[in-house]
């Protein structure tokens, strides 16, 4: 058992992080919160770190759109690092994240897809699903490797999809999900529980 020093990225209303704080809170997950970074100025997962008192602040990425690379990353890690934070969470962070951060944590970076992975990688998924057909969709707590949407899987669960779905409707069904398997995910490796071999993610009882 070794307690979490979670820094989390994300981009916008930080349903996600608020569910970790709160199992936290309730005393249901060993960890900290020690740091929040947005690449978006007003983002509202900020307004609920700082309800919470946990440190945050805006992460400019220009001039990347839909990546962290360069002089942003740097900062990030070295924001992570002062920070001293050990697990990188990416709760609705909506870009990719490459090497340089991954290297500073070394399978120790999370990230949340809402989608039963390797279905429907990339944004939207929800909607994916929905335009496939789809009877069942899901969540994806998975590490972070150098691909998109592709590390080993730590924790996934599914939820119906129901003849009267909208994109609203199932994403709303998905995050219910999402915030259950996100503090889920992160209990099993504060208690050490995780083990990756390959693709595959060992969970000991
Ligand atoms: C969540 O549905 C998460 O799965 C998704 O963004 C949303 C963030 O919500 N992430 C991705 O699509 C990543 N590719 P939140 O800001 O309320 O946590």
């Amino acid at each position: 058992m070794s307690k979490l020093h979670l820094g989390v990225l994300g981009s916008g209303s930080g349903s996600n992080m608020q569910s970790i704080v709160d199992a936290i809170e309730a005393g249901t997950l060993d960890a900290d919160v020690r740091l929040v970074l947005a690449d978006v100025a007003d983002a509202k997962i900020l307004d609920r770190a700082k309800r919470h008192n946990i440190p945050c602040r805006y992460l400019d990425c220009a001039p990347w759109k839909t990546k962290l690379e360069g002089p942003a990353e740097d900062r990030c890690i070295e924001l992570l690092r002062e920070a001293g934070v050990d697990t990188v969470v990416l709760a609705g962070f909506m870009r990719i994240v490459k090497p340089g951060l991954l290297a500073a944590f070394p399978m120790r970076v999370l990230n949340i897809h809402p989608a039963l992975l390797p279905a429907f990688p990339g944004v939207h998924s929800w909607t994916q699903a929905l335009d496939y057909g789809c009877k069942v969709a899901g969540v994806t707590v998975h590490f972070v490797d150098a691909g998109t949407d592709t590390g080993p899987i730590i924790v996934q669960k599914a939820v119906p999809v129901l003849e009267d779905d909208t994109p609203e409707t199932l994403h709303a069904r998905i995050q219910e999900q999402e915030h259950i398997a996100f503090p889920e995910a992160l209990r099993l490796l504060a208690a050490g529980r995780c083990r990756v071999e390959g693709r595959r993610v060992r969970i000991a009882r």
